[in-house]
């Protein structure tokens, strides 16, 4: 599919964005395996949780749609069942790495594979733990690179250092410990989001996080089911907390979004660069925090984000760079080598389709530098089949002189399938 984005004379409006990515997963994942069944709202309708919600049925989990609620029926320890074909986690690495810990401890041999993009991601980060831990688990490419197949057994806890902060990873072996003998401890390089963590800790397991180090003592007991109301999600915002700053007759206020600290970077970088972001009505949901954002036009100024930063606004960084490119100065971005093994190598295709539009970005191997303060031109440009570059680039378009032409712009359904339509929603001619 092809899409047109004129530039719209303002920018203004009240949205929900939809439920947030991450946390459904890790809803669905959790609940399949609690005792009991719980009602979940506001679940993501991105391909990327459909993905999950298939691959649970078809360990034979039981999940119905009732009126805009998922009802799981959870099948406590030991009821999952081996599936009878290989499981297809589409263009998701959390639904292949999340699930890959859960079927580590299974008494069955389940497969695993994903498109094309997904199968040349690194696998090698997840394989190694769980090998640690006890399980059999083969990848192609020398045990880097999906379908992997997984031989799941009993499996005895670990002390892991986690060599990258990757929060997928660190929930597979969460999931994998909470069937190990022994308790699992994890220690991160950095904080990555802690969804799994939260979620645990509600759901009843005993799951302590101290600083980098997080230690889970399995229980007696299976997880108890708990009905959820997903908040919306950060990373799906930050496509109007971008477009809400720098058009200049913008005003957008952006209901019920999650802003859990570890995700959060995208709102501290923003303001630092002289956004007006509002946090407004603030309180926890299912052990989440969430709020209410409003945001309005703002000139903007660059920003160096390295370090500790990265892992709390990694999945925004393409639109971060659109912000940049219309910022006063020079912006940085280092430290963010993992973009480059993301649903595309992030770096590679955020520089080329930004240069389209006459950005002046540079590539450099872990990051980029964007020299800011340019008037950007409607152009064609192609998102690559990766959701988050096809969003940026609708943002881009916005405030771009002219008409822009995003080919493949249906990659948006990985995330927010409503993207288009919320962005025609808020524009005025
Ligand atoms: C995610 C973790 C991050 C993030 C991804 C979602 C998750 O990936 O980029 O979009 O839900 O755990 P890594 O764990 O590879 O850093």
């Amino acid at each position: 599919m092809e899409q047109r984005v004129r530039p719209s004379n303002t920018l203004q409006g009240e949205l929900p964005v939809p439920g947030d990515k991450s946390i459904s997963h890790r809803a669905a994942i959790l609940s399949s395996i609690a005792s009991g069944r719980a009602r979940i709202s506001n679940f993501s309708p991105s391909a990327d949780c459909l993905s999950t919600l298939s691959c649970l049925r078809a360990l034979g989990v039981q999940i119905e749609s009732k009126e805009n609620s998922l009802v799981i029926s959870g099948q406590g320890w030991e009821g999952l069942a081996e599936p009878r074909d290989v499981l297809d986690a589409g263009n998701s690495a959390t639904t292949m790495r999340l699930l890959s810990g859960l079927l580590s401890s299974q008494p069955f041999l389940s497969i695993i594979s994903g498109d094309q993009s997904l199968r040349s991601r690194p696998m090698d980060r997840l394989i190694e733990p769980l090998r640690l831990m006890g399980a059999e688990v083969w990848g192609r490419e020398h045990d880097s690179r999906a379908p992997l197949v997984i031989k799941g057994g009993q499996l005895h806890s670990i002390q892991y250092r986690l060599p990258i902060a990757s929060a997928q990873v660190k929930s597979a072996i969460l999931l994998a410990g909470l069937w190990a003998q022994g308790d699992t401890v994890i220690e991160e390089p950095m904080l990555s989001r802690d969804h799994t963590e939260r979620l645990l800790q509600a759901m009843g397991a005993e799951v302590e996080s101290q600083g980098l180090q997080i230690v889970l003592r399995p229980g007696a007991e299976p997880l108890r089911a708990l009905d959820l109301n997903i908040p919306g999600d950060l990373s799906s915002a930050a496509f109007w907390l971008v477009a809400g700053t720098i058009h200049p007759r913008a005003k957008i206020k952006i209901m019920d979004v999650g802003i859990n600290p570890k995700r959060s970077g995208i709102i501290e970088v923003l303001r630092a660069m002289g956004a007006s972001i509002m946090v407004e009505n603030q309180r926890l949901e299912g052990g989440e925090p969430v709020a209410d954002l409003s945001v309005e036009s703002r000139p903007l100024h660059g920003a160096d984000i390295s370090g500790e930063l990265v892992p709390k606004l990694i999945d925004e960084i393409p639109v971060l760079a659109i912000a940049a490119s219309l910022a006063q100065g020079k912006t940085t971005i280092r430290e963010a080598q993992e973009l480059r093994v993301k649903e595309t190598d992030r770096i590679a295709t955020t520089v080329q389709e930004l240069s389209k539009f006459g950005a002046e970005i540079e590539e450099l191997p872990d990051g980029m530098v964007i020299h800011g303060g340019k008037r950007l031109q409607g152009t064609e440009c192609h998102s690559h089949w990766d959701h988050r570059l096809a969003m940026a680039l609708g943002i881009a378009a916005l405030v771009a002189e002219g008409e822009t032409l995003i080919q493949d712009a249906e990659a948006v359904t990985i995330s927010y399938p409503g993207f288009w339509q919320d962005l025609e929603m808020l524009s005025t001619d």
